[in-house]
């Protein structure tokens, strides 16, 4: 094998795709296996990516070659195939959430730790060029200093496309924990830890159907709140407001505004890679009666655009290079911890403080990063 580094994939779902076709075009990463508890699913993913095996998690966990375990399941299960992946020796890249508590994604990390061995989490989003460009005007001053942010996502619910929507309207999703991520792990990564939040949540309809694939037409209950809003305190100060919704017949996605001492910036959607960034400016001294548009200042976006993948690529190179990679586990631990405490603010506890912190500030992906050049 040459200087790439060898991955398997556990979970061949609607979202391995995506990633397959990322992984398998990055020279830095060898997909050597993919795995899913149903054999036909990891047998078609693997044909389709040219991937030389297929079979179980255990098939993956016991091939030498992968050093590197990346894992697609649905978020029940998100702890317990990273756990077997870390006692087998692998480094792990988890979709999210990490987990559905605090207690052993801990633990998770603690083993990992103990082990010599990487957790990173997903979302890798927060690599990609949009977001990147994003936070580098904010850190070259673009806006002065952050005082307070928007998020907001809203649409009608993601049981009227996924195939299997079930897992989404569970304990470990919702639009929250499904969605939330994407916001939360952004926020995070422009202003720091979250101090405390609260929130108020819904959950208007018990039950959803299935509208797409071969299970088109069931019936299945929901779990969690489908809309919820929260509001969060940094420990650096700023605050910031969030709505997650699967109940809104008017989608808009992507909301997320960082209003500053000298502007404001408005970035591009957080599931997205990329996306247009622009800046607006204060009008400054007004008459009542004057009030002009304000203008949409472009910030450019640069950098490779790719997708998900991108996570993993920056673990490998990493490990490789023996620095921190940027969606670290303790991220991901640290949001889920802000989501948790939010869902249980839901559940009539009011304020709830943040137990969690960070060891330092996320670290910002360097202009020059390009997925595509052979590093190891
Ligand atoms: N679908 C999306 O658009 C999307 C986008 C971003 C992130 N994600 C995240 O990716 C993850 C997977 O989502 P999905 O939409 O692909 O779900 P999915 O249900 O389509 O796929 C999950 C796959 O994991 C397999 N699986 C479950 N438990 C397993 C186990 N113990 N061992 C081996 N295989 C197992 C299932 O058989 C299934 O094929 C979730 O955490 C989700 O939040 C999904």
């Amino acid at each position: 094998m040459s200087g790439s580094v060898g991955v398997g994939i556990i979970g061949a779902g609607v979202i391995s795709d995506t990633y397959l076709s990322n992984l398998t075009a990055f020279p830095d990463v060898e997909v050597l296996i993919v795995a899913d508890l149903d054999p036909e699913r990891a047998r078609s993913r693997a044909e389709q990516y040219g991937v030389p095996a297929w079979g179980t998690a255990d098939d993956v966990l016991a091939h030498p070659d992968v050093q590197l375990v990346v894992n697609l399941t649905v978020p029940a299960v998100h702890v317990e195939v990273s756990s077997a992946a870390i006692d087998a020796g692998k480094h792990v890249w988890t979709e999210k959430p990490l987990g559905l508590d605090r207690e052993s994604t801990a633990q998770l990390l603690r083993d990992a730790e103990a082990a010599g061995l990487r957790i990173g989490s997903a979302p890798d989003t927060l690599l990609g060029p949009g977001f990147q460009s994003a936070k580098r005007a904010i850190l070259e001053g673009a806006i002065g200093e952050p005082l307070f942010a928007q998020a907001s996502f809203q649409t009608q619910g993601p049981d009227l496309w996924h195939p299997g929507p079930q897992f989404l309207f569970a304990r470990g999703a919702g639009p929250l924990l499904d969605m939330g991520p994407y916001y939360v792990s952004a926020l995070v990564s422009l202003l720091g830890p979250v101090d405390r939040v609260a929130a108020v949540g819904t959950r208007p309809r018990r039950q959803r159907r299935i509208h797409t694939g071969p299970a088109a037409g069931d019936v299945f209950d929901v779990e969690v709140a489908t809309t919820v809003q929260l509001i969060a305190a940094f420990e650096g100060g700023q605050q910031a407001q969030g709505q997650f919704s699967f109940d809104s017949a008017l989608e808009r996605a992507g909301v997320l505004e960082i209003h500053g001492t000298e502007g404001t910036l408005l970035l591009p959607d957080p599931n997205h890679f990329e996306g247009e960034i622009a800046r607006i400016e204060p009008l400054g001294v007004l008459l009542d009666d004057d009030r002009p548009e304000q203008p949409r200042i472009a910030v450019p976006q640069e950098g490779v655009v790719v997708g998900r993948g991108l996570g993993v690529l920056d673990m490998v190179r990493a490990i490789a290079e023996e620095r921190p990679h940027v969606a670290t586990g303790e991220l991901g631990h640290h949001v889920l911890d802000v989501l948790l405490s939010a869902e249980e603010s839901v559940a009539g506890a009011g304020f709830v403080p943040v137990r969690s912190s960070l060891s330092g500030p996320v670290p910002a992906v360097p202009r020059d990063f390009d997925p595509f050049a052979r590093t190891l």
